[in-house]
């Protein structure tokens, strides 16, 4: 059910990227963070710039033709399968989401080559076990063959280090070699004084339902899996030569993102 009077994640994100599915509740709880940190659309927009050029990556360069992408988000430009699909026609992709609403947008992420294929679960990332179990995983994607896991900023919204990246480990246990995990993560690194002490007492208040990891809880999350270059970096920086110049500051953008590869 679409509750109109909470926060949604996906809805706040679609307001920030300029969308028109989100509520008056999302839109406060947007301004809130963003009178934190005004750059916020920058945030979006770079983060979205790091799952395109990922996405690319991975299809081009590494070879991948099977995604598997968890916390999918409200449809919008560039949505994994149409990124992977212009590049190889015949990739498979699974978008996983636990908002409602984001299932009720879910036809538009259904599109798909005729070579290809798109399916949607409705499933939460803090059970993983059920994701990599689920029929529709299992007959769209092939784990005999490597799969790339996209966690683009939703692992910020499971406060614990430790629990996420059991999350990731989890994941990543179920894929064959040559599989790559890729994540991006709200961070306070670059932030001033002033800003950390706003999101703290937005925090203390439980008014904030993302958390920020330092580029250290990041790598933690990714423990026993090859960082590909450029590292761990903010999510503007990745292989982000080809993109407009100068790029946005770490302190504007204030996201990491990296692609890791299990050997
Ligand atoms: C900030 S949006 C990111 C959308 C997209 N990945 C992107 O980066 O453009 C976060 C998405 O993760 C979803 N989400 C949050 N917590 C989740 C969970 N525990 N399980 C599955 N999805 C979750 C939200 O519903 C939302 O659609």
């Amino acid at each position: 059910m679409v509750d109109e009077t909470r926060v949604h994640s996906a809805r706040r994100y679609n307001y920030w990227l300029g969308g028109k599915d989100n509520f008056a509740v999302d839109r406060e709880s947007g301004d809130m963070i963003a009178a934190a940190h005004p750059t916020i659309r920058t945030t979006v927009v770079e983060n979205r710039g790091f799952l395109r050029r990922a996405v690319t990556f991975l299809a081009a360069e590494a070879g991948i033709r099977q995604f598997l992408d968890i916390g999918t988000g409200l449809p919008t430009a560039n949505n994994t399968h149409q990124v992977a699909q212009g590049i190889a026609p015949e990739a498979r992709i699974v978008y996983v989401d636990n908002d409602p609403m984001v299932l009720t947008h879910a036809r538009a992420l259904l599109t798909s080559t005729p070579e290809g294929r798109t399916a949607y679960l409705e499933a939460d990332l803090r059970e993983p076990a059920k994701i990599l179990a689920d029929p529709t995983v299992r007959e769209v994607l092939d784990f005999s063959r490597p799969i790339a896991v996209m966690l683009i900023a939703v692992l910020h919204f499971i406060e614990d280090t430790e629990e996420a990246a059991g999350i990731v480990r989890t994941l990543a246990e179920a894929l064959p070699p040559g599989s790559h995990i890729v994540i991006s993560n709200g961070t306070g690194d670059f932030a001033d004084e002033a800003t950390r002490a706003q999101f703290d007492a937005m925090k203390a208040s439980g008014k904030l339902d993302a958390f920020i990891r330092t580029a250290d809880e990041v790598a933690r999350l990714v423990d026993g899996l090859e960082v590909l270059e450029p590292g761990i970096v903010p999510v503007s920086d990745w292989r982000a030569a080809d993109e407009p110049q100068p790029r946005p500051t770490p302190a504007e953008v204030a996201v990491y993102g990296l692609v890791a590869r299990k050997r």
